[in-house]
């Protein structure tokens, strides 16, 4: 039943992919993408699209494509290009992760485990978190943990698998550990970020970057806390992430709108005009997917995630999919990337065109995400 709108997107892939040749999709207003370098922290997306498009029709156009790219990402990491940050998960696991999954190619796993020690050298011991962004004495961020951190962690799972170098592990699971403590309420809602002292560790205070206010939840972070503990409890059987997924995925239903396209945060005064995140609503898809195949039959939970699920995506293809649009670059109408921060309020992200892709073939033919080997 999702195959239409599968289809519709793998044709914009194509053409995006045939008029931007060697360039990759940055965030810009204007209801269109801007074409540049490997720079930023979203270029993993296109690449991992180009992977579950491949993987979807076995059409050799977009594996190619998609290996064309490995070098680019090699040079990357070898020169550091703009790598002051922790996504170099999202980088990597889309990208090189992907490509060894898909085709056992042994160059791909290694710059994928370079890029897993590069992301090692952002893990902070005296706090006991993987520092978001900036240099390590950097007097804002140089104790800042976010929640998005919890994509990264597949990169550090999936390289001790790969290797047995305990570090992986450790790194990965303490600080899946500190951010269950820290950036989850009890009510279920999440904390963007948190500050700890970078002298000796002692918690300081929760905070928002993207989100509305400080308190509030920003919903593309509860998303990312939604998909990132169940992947979390995937490689660890550590019991309380699980749960802790679970009861970030209750607070996101809960507080879904009408339309079933949540606003760009859960506390945001609605009126008209208040910017969406389709991107938050689509990771959530592929973070409730994760939980069906989490869960045991008998879980309570399991109606409330599937109908969701349901309602989420029927809403996306029906009304935020760029399906009327055929010479779109984006999937999906209504991201935010920034709203408080004025950039991008109302846009196509390219990460919410890869969680549309994710969730779409994953319910057509059950292929997965690049989060972890099958
Ligand atoms: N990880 C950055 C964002 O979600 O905007």
């Amino acid at each position: 039943m999702w195959n239409a709108a599968i289809g519709d997107a793998l044709v914009k892939l194509k053409q995006n992919i045939v008029k931007h040749p060697g360039k990759l999709p940055h965030i810009i207003e204007g209801q269109r993408y801007e074409w540049g370098e490997n720079n930023d922290w979203i270029e993993g997306f296109y690449i991992g699209m180009m992977w579950l498009a491949y993987e979807y029709g076995q059409d050799t156009f977009y594996k190619e494509s998609a290996e064309d790219y490995l070098t680019n990402f090699e040079e990357r990491l070898e020169q550091h290009v703009a790598l002051d940050h922790h996504d170099i998960g999202f980088l990597y696991s889309l990208s090189a992760v992907a490509e060894w999954r898909v085709t056992g190619n042994e160059a791909a796993r290694q710059v994928a485990l370079k890029a897993a020690e590069t992301l090692l050298k952002r893990w902070r011991p005296q706090i006991g978190i993987i520092q978001a962004w900036g240099l390590e004495d950097d007097p804002e961020n140089g104790g800042r943990m976010i929640i998005d951190c919890l994509l990264n962690l597949p990169l550090l799972f999936w390289a001790y698998e790969q290797t047995q170098d305990q570090r992986y592990y450790d790194v990965a699971m303490r600080h899946a550990l500190i951010s269950q403590k820290f950036l989850v309420r009890g009510d279920g809602s999440s904390y963007h970020t948190f500050y700890f002292d970078r002298a000796n560790g002692n918690a300081i205070r929760g905070g928002t970057h993207q989100g509305y206010e400080d308190g509030s939840t920003w919903t593309r972070g509860q998303a990312w806390g939604i998909y990132g503990f169940a992947l979390a409890y995937r490689y660890t059987k550590h019991d309380a992430f699980l749960d802790t997924s679970k009861r970030l995925a209750k607070y996101f239903i809960e507080h879904m709108p009408e339309d079933d396209v949540v606003y760009w945060d859960f506390d945001v005064p609605v009126e008209a005009g208040t910017p969406r995140d389709s991107s938050a609503s689509a990771i959530t898809a592929c973070g409730l997917l994760e939980l069906l195949e989490l869960t045991s039959e008998d879980d309570s939970s399991r109606q409330m995630f599937a109908d969701a699920l349901d309602r989420t995506m029927r809403a996306l293809v029906e009304k935020y999919a760029t399906t009327d649009i055929p010479a779109a670059e984006g999937l999906l109408k209504h991201g935010s990337y920034h709203v408080r921060g004025d950039r991008a309020p109302d846009d196509y992200m390219i990460w919410g065109d890869y969680f549309y892709l994710e969730a779409l073939v994953r319910l057509e033919k059950g292929i997965k995400g690049y989060w972890y080997v099958k």
